[in-house]
């Protein structure tokens, strides 16, 4: 049965009531704060935390989509968020784009985008197709299924890294867009996208790279100088990338950036209606009313972080993913499924029950984070699974021994 549906109060009740009692439900939250959830939150600093908290609340109230006639604040942070953005990304002269309310948003807008450039090139209305990596986000087929574009999933290499002849043999006379990832949800590591901008550029096919994860992380790590694979519009081709604020920006959700080499290529994804009774309609998210607080938390964050800061958040990260890495590594029965290019880990294993190991991982408090193919445990590591690390790696250790001494079988599957 059913639970009873909630009742709206007959009487308002004084935040002196509501906040305990919201204190109460929070207490079933899982752990995240301890870094026991491998994924949904981020965190590099309590400073920057701070930082991004108090901006957001700074314009709690206002609303980003008057940010061109009424919260002009608004509005100049957007527009010096994305400057900033683009300056990060290598993009050319008269490159744009725009903030969006997270990476699906930002791919949709991307999506549209190309549609209607495929619909001038091609001189037709459709039917277009996607050709994306197996590992890519579905926000692609979610756009596709509402804007009718099929998306073609492609088997990857066996290095987990995007196929660059298997992407060119997919593509037809309908391929609008090929899709790279900077780096991929489930493998964390970066596609090669040097390799797929002659496959774009020979087809004449559109090149988006979703950096949703890893755009406003790579370019730090960089400088550290690690070896992580170039992504963005430095490579010929690449014509749009999304790129989260609210992921490794570390700013507070939502918040993200659909990037353009083009300002012309920007405005193929703005809406814009004039026989509306109220008047002209010109938006260029697909969302109406957005909150200003992450335009605000975006800006402050970058302001109070700079190359300084992220880079050194950077160098904190990679140096916690190495420590995960050795610790996974020493124990028998684990391997990694691939080197991470940034902060996701994914590894499984030929001895046990991966998954039997997540189940035993979760009795003890733990998210398990999973990957179904190939079968894995996952995690998108920030400074939030620092002071965690010993104890995961303590936990995964007997798990992994619990798991070979015992005839059970998982029943868990992966979801996201
Ligand atoms: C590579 C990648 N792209 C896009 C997204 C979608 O982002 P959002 O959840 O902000 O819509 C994610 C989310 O994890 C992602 O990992």
């Amino acid at each position: 049965m059913s639970e009873a549906r909630t009742t709206f109060p007959e009487k308002g009740m004084s935040w002196d009531v509501i906040e305990p009692l919201m204190t109460q439900m929070a207490g079933g939250d899982e752990q995240w704060r301890d870094g026991r959830v491998p994924l949904y939150v981020f965190k590099a600093t309590d400073e920057a935390y701070d930082v991004g908290r108090d901006a957001y609340f700074k314009f709690f109230a206002e609303n980003a989509l008057g940010g061109k006639r009424a919260f002009h604040s608004i509005g100049r942070m957007e527009r010096e968020v994305v400057d900033m953005a683009l300056d990060l990304f290598q993009a050319p002269e008269g490159a744009g784009g725009g903030m969006t309310t997270g990476g699906t948003e930002s791919i949709f807008m991307a999506v549209r985008a190309c549609r209607e450039w495929a619909r001038e090139a091609k001189g037709r209305q459709g039917p277009f197709n996607i050709v994306a990596a197996e590992s890519a986000h579905p926000a692609f087929d979610k756009a596709g299924v509402t804007m009718d574009i099929p998306v073609k999933r492609i088997p990857l290499r066996d290095d987990f890294r995007a196929d660059p002849a298997a992407m060119a043999a997919a593509i037809d006379d309908d391929t609008m867009m090929m899709v790279g990832s900077a780096p991929c949800f489930p493998h964390g590591v970066i596609d090669d996208i040097s390799t797929l901008s002659p496959v774009a550029e020979e087809t004449g096919v559109w090149l988006h790279v979703d950096a949703c994860v890893g755009g406003y992380l790579t370019p730090f790590v960089k400088r550290l100088g690690r070896e992580v694979p170039d992504f963005d519009f430095a490579i010929p081709g690449v014509r749009s990338i999304s790129a989260d604020l609210h992921k490794f920006g570390f700013a507070p959700k939502p918040s993200s950036t659909v990037l353009y080499w083009s300002e012309e290529d920007f405005q193929r994804q703005v809406f814009d209606l004039d026989p509306w009774t109220y008047g002209r309609m010109t938006t260029s998210t697909l969302v109406g009313t957005r909150p200003a607080g992450g335009i605000a938390g975006s800006w402050a964050v970058f302001k109070h972080l700079g190359i300084d800061g992220y880079t050194k958040v950077a160098r904190d990260l990679m140096e916690m993913v190495d420590g995960y890495v050795a610790g996974i590594e020493a124990i028998d029965g684990l391997k990694m499924h691939a080197k991470p290019d940034l902060t996701i880990i994914n590894f499984g294993s030929d001895e046990v029950d991966i998954f039997r190991v997540a189940e035993v991982m979760a009795e003890s408090e733990w998210v398990p984070g999973m990957t179904q193919r190939p079968k894995g445990l996952h995690a998108m590591l920030s400074m939030l699974h620092a002071p965690a690390r010993e104890d995961y790696l303590a936990d995964l250790a007997k798990a992994v021994e619990k798991t070979r001494l015992s005839d059970e079988k998982s029943t868990i599957s992966a979801t996201y």
